[in-house]
C-alpha cells in the first residue's frame, strides 16, 4: 500500500482542530470540578504488567477478548504488558505501590484501549475522565463521588442523562447470588440466545446485560441481589440513596444492574444518555471496589470511584444539539498590508497580554487576508495598511457583530480591544 493511503487504524480517529478545541474545554471543566471537589490528579502509565489488568476479571470481555498485549523486549525480563483498558487497577497498582495518605481522592484524564468491534460510540481508543477515593468506607464517599460525575454533566449542559443505582453486596453475597442466578438460566437456558448461553457458561452475572428480545423475559424473572444482601449492605445502600436525594440528585434503583468488570463490591452505578442509541449509551459508570487494592499488593483498602467517556459524552452533546465552548476563541487577526513585519509584532504583543492572535504568512491582498481572517473565527481583524502607518494607529474591525470599525492608536491597541471584547462578547 503507497504512504499516502494510510489510514488511522480501525476503531481509532484523528481529532482534529476545529473539534479539539472542544475536546480540551470538556476536560477542562472536568479538570477544574475534581479540583473544586479536593481531588489530586494522577498520571499514571499506558501500559502496565498484563496480571494489573487480569484482575477486573478472567471473563470479562474487556480481559478475556480485548486486551492489547505485548511482551517487552527485554528477554531478561520477559514480562507481559498490556495496554490499559481502564484506569481504577492502574490506580489501585499506584496506591500499593505508594502507600499514600488516605483518603486518597484522586482524579485522571486520557486514552484507553479496547479491541472492541468499532462502531458509532464504541472505539478502540477512547478518552475517559475519572475520579477515585480509595481508603473510605463512609457511605458519603460514594454520594461525592456520583455527584462529582453528575454536577459535571450539569456543568457541560447535559440535560438528559439518567442515573442508575444498584448494590453488588459484599464478595460473598455475590458469590451466593451468582450459584442461584447460574441455577436459574440454566434451568431456563433453552429459552435464552446463544449468545447468552455462551455467556453464561462464563459470566452468569453479564447474562441480566443482554438486551436481546429472547433474553428479556427470562432476565425479568431472574432473582435479584437485593434478595441476598446483608443488613450492612442494605444500610450502607440506603445511606447512599439518602445522600442523593439531600443533593437533590434524581436516581432510580436498577436491581439487574451489572457492570461489565468484576471487581464491583456494593455501590454500583451508570449514567445513560436517553438521547443515544440502547447499545451506546452509557456514558459513564462506577462503584465501590472494595478487594481490589489488596488483589494488587495493598494492605486491605475499600475503593470508589467512576470514569466516564467522552467521545459518548460528546454524542450526547451532539444528540442534545449542545453548541459546546470552544476552548480559546481567537480574539484577533491581524491583517498586515505593509509586508508582515507589524503582523508579527502585534501578534507577540497581543499574546504577551493573554489575547488569542493570529496572522497571514506571505504577502497576500487585503480581500485574500479578510477571508483567512473571516474563516478563523476571530473577534476583531486588525488592519494596518500604509494609512494606519502614517497616523501611527491601526483599524480595528468587528467581525462577528455590526463589521463596525474604529482607528485605534497603536500604542492603545491592547487596552482598545480588550475594552471591546468586554463590551461587546462579554462571557
Ligand atoms: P466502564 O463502564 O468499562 O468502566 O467504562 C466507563 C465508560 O467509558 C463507559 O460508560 C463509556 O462511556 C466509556 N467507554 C467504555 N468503553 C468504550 C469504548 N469502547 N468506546 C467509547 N467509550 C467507551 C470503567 O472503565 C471503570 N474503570 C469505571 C470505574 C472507575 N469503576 C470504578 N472506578
Amino acid at each position: 500500500m503507497s504512504k499516502s493511503h494510510y489510514q488511522a487504524p480501525r476503531g481509532t480517529r484523528d481529532i482534529l482542530p476545529s473539534e479539539a478545541g472542544t475536546w480540551r474545554w470538556v476536560l477542562n471543566s472536568f479538570a477544574d470540578l475534581a479540583k473544586r471537589f479536593g481531588y489530586g490528579q494522577v498520571i499514571s502509565p499506558m501500559f502496565e504488567d498484563a496480571g494489573v489488568f487480569l484482575r477486573l476479571g478472567e471473563n470479562t470481555e474487556v480481559v478475556s477478548k480485548e486486551m492489547f498485549t505485548f511482551q517487552d523486549k527485554d528477554p531478561k525480563t520477559p514480562q507481559d504488558l498490556a495496554l490499559r483498558p481502564e484506569l481504577t487497577a492502574s490506580i489501585c497498582r499506584a496506591f500499593a505501590q505508594h502507600r499514600p495518605i488516605t483518603p486518597w481522592k484522586v482524579w485522571y484524564e486520557g486514552p484507553q484501549f479496547r479491541y472492541e468491534k468499532p462502531q458509532a460510540g464504541r472505539f478502540r481508543q477512547f478518552v475517559q475522565v475519572g475520579a477515585e477515593i480509595i481508603g473510605e468506607n463512609d457511605p458519603a464517599a460514594d454520594v461525592e463521588i456520583i455527584s462529582l460525575a453528575w454536577r459535571f454533566y450539569e456543568t457541560i449542559g447535559l440535560k438528559h442523562i439518567s442515573l442508575l443505582l444498584n448494590s453488588l453486596g459484599n464478595v460473598e453475597t455475590r458469590e451466593l447470588y451468582n450459584q442461584e442466578l447460574l441455577s436459574y438460566l440454566s434451568k431456563n437456558a433453552k429459552g435464552l440466545s446463544v449468545e447468552s448461553r455462551d455467556t453464561l457458561a462464563k459470566n452468569p452475572l453479564r447474562v441480566l446485560d443482554s438486551k436481546r428480545k429472547e433474553d428479556l423475559q427470562i432476565i425479568t424473572g431472574a432473582p435479584t441481589i437485593q434478595e441476598f444482601l446483608t443488613d450492612d449492605d442494605k444500610e450502607h445502600f440506603e445511606s447512599v440513596c439518602d445522600g442523593l436525594k439531600l443533593l437533590g440528585i434524581p436516581f432510580t434503583v436498577s436491581p439487574r444492574l451489572v457492570r461489565g468488570l468484576d471487581y464491583y463490591t456494593r455501590t454500583t452505578f451508570e449514567f445513560i444518555a436517553d438521547k443515544l442509541e440502547t447499545a451506546q449509551n452509557a456514558v459513564g459508570g462506577g462503584g465501590r471496589y472494595d478487594g481490589l487494592v489488596e488483589e494488587l499488593g495493598g494492605p486491605p483498602t475499600q475503593g470508589i470511584g467512576f470514569a466516564l467517556g467522552v467521545d459518548r459524552i460528546l454524542l450526547a452533546c451532539e444528540a442534545e444539539k449542545l453548541e459546546l465552548k470552544n476552548e480559546l476563541p481567537l480574539d484577533a487577526f491581524v491583517v498586515d498590508l505593509t509586508g508582515g513585519s507589524h503582523a508579527s509584532q502585534i501578534t507577540d504583543e497581543l499574546r504577551a497580554n493573554g489575547l488569542g492572535a493570529d496572522r497571514c504568512f506571505g504577502s497576500r491582498s487585503i480581500k485574500a487576508q479578510m477571508k483567512v481572517a473571516d474563516r478563523s473565527g476571530a473577534l476583531y481583524a486588525i488592519i494596518v495598511g500604509d494609512d494606519e502607518l502614517e497616523k501611527n494607529e491601526v483599524t480595528l474591525r468587528d467581525l462577528r457583530g455590526d463589521g463596525s470599525q474604529e482607528h485605534v492608536p497603536r500604542s492603545d491597541l491592547v487596552k482598545a480591544l480588550t475594552a471591546s471584547i468586554k463590551e461587546r462578547y462579554p462571557q
